[in-house]
């Protein structure tokens, strides 16, 4: 696999990185995730924009996210992937630098920067039968906004989950639940789909936006709220949101079935008007 490094498109064993460099050491970098449908990044302003907010948010001068796009389809180039849904996940750190000291390097110290891109497999395309979720105690800072790749509350989290025989975990804030390990949560209730409101809490989904704007423009009425943990039983559909996760309706929380255990009538039209959206529209 060839990946993209500080500048240069490498073979994935010649990159070598500091244990020195500042992601290693604390976490000290942000990430993004991108997709393709049919070879074409998929809401790519969107996901440029996060990213460039992420950075700003944790003050790391990096200048090279107008090139970005064309290193990605570089990847795209060189990998020669025949699969058209690849997944592409970018990171960047504050760089390289001795000794270890909390605060920032001087200012000449580089960013580092990392692209790869990998076929999305078992990409469904299609709605499954129905994930199960745990609750689990949202013990994550109170940036959640940004994509930090300091995630280890959402891999005990996540992994807590797997271990329960669920596939994700939904965290809980005071209460409420914001959205899953890696991805966004929704509900529904009455026809009315909830999920939590943008802030410092959850991290703004870019699947989440296309699904308000396809829940507007289907006539599906949304609530912006979180769900509290003692509603749960007055909703009567459950989904999760993501990139690579797309829609996945949860049919069982906490070892409770919801509704009939089968993905329900609203969750099912979001999905395919979803579905109509990447297949149908063009993206720049
Ligand atoms: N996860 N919430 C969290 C905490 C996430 O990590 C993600 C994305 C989402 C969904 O965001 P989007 O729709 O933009 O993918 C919500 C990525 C894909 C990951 O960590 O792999």
């Amino acid at each position: 696999m060839i990946v993209y490094f500080n500048g240069k498109f490498l073979e994935l064993d010649d990159v070598k990185i500091s244990p020195f460099d500042r992601g290693f050491l604390y976490a000290d970098g942000i990430y993004e995730v991108i997709r393709t449908y049919y070879g074409k990044l998929f809401r790519y302003a969107d996901h440029l924009e996060r990213f460039r907010n992420s950075l700003k948010a944790i003050k790391i001068n990096f200048v090279e996210t107008d090139i970005l796009e064309n290193n990605i389809y570089k990847l795209f180039e060189v990998n020669k992937y025949s699969n058209p849904n690849l997944s592409i996940y970018i990171q960047v750190t504050r760089g390289v630098s001795f000794p270890r000291k909390h605060s920032f390097p001087p200012d000449e110290v580089r960013a580092t920067i990392f692209i790869c891109v990998s076929p999305i497999e078992n990409d469904a395309l299609m709605i499954d039968k129905g994930i199960k979720v745990i609750l689990e105690e949202d013990i994550r800072w109170s940036r959640c906004n940004i994509k930090s790749i300091s995630l280890l509350p959402a891999v005990l989290a996540n992994q807590h989950a797997v271990e329960e025989g669920a596939e994700e975990a939904i965290l809980i804030r005071d209460e409420y639940l914001m959205e899953g390990s890696h991805t966004n949560f929704w509900g529904i209730k009455n026809g009315e789909a909830w999920t939590a409101p943008l802030s410092n809490f959850i991290l703004p989904g870019v699947t989440r936006t296309v699904i308000l704007e396809i829940c507007n423009s289907i006539g599906i009425k949304v609530s912006e709220q979180a769900i509290h943990k003692s509603d749960i039983k007055n909703f009567d559909e459950f989904f999760i949101s993501g990139t690579t996760t797309e829609i996945k309706s949860v049919t069982q929380i906490n070892g409770r079935i919801i509704g009939n255990g089968k993905t329900g009538e609203i969750t099912g039209k979001i999905y395919n008007a979803y579905l109509k959206y990447v297949e149908g529209k063009s993206w720049f």
